[in-house]
């Protein structure tokens, strides 16, 4: 499966934010940990602090690959913008959140990308995206 992996923005910043809530893996130590977990699978890591360029590679992402992860970070909680490019894009797609944010900040518990995706990961540190990209391809499965 041909999988893009979309991070949204402050996770460049992985392995110097709360460890508690996010672990202490770099999102470069992510990227290798899930390419040698799934080694039949193509995956292409993008990162981005801004909204728009979220969006676009959101909208981009349906011609050239089977299936999205994604991890809005902050904009989760926000963005009208990227919740209606998931709506638009038709390809399977998983949000995955490093942290278990429905034991956070009741403003993470507004969740309004979550709901144009096909499910979410939540909780697991790196390992909630090692859970979305198996779940992903369980989806792909014809
Ligand atoms: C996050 C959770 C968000 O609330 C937060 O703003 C992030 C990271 C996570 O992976 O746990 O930046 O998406």
């Amino acid at each position: 499966m041909k999988i893009i992996i979309i991070n949204g923005p402050n996770l460049n910043l992985l392995g110097k934010r709360d460890e508690n809530q996010y672990g202490n893996l770099t999102l470069e130590k992510i990227e290798e940990i899930t390419k040698t977990e799934f080694p039949e699978d193509e995956f292409v890591f993008f990162q981005s602090n801004l909204e728009g360029e979220i969006v676009e590679k959101l909208q981009n992402s349906v011609k050239d690959f089977d299936g999205i992860l994604l991890n809005p970070g902050g904009y989760t909680h926000t963005s009208v913008a990227i919740r209606d490019a998931l709506e638009i894009v038709k390809i399977p797609k998983i949000e995955v959140h490093l942290s278990n944010v429905s034991a956070r900040e009741d403003f993470r518990k507004v969740m309004i990308t979550t709901p144009c995706t096909n499910g979410y990961v939540s909780g697991f540190k790196e390992n909630s995206y090692l859970a979305g990209v198996y779940l992903l391809k369980k989806l792909n499965v014809k």
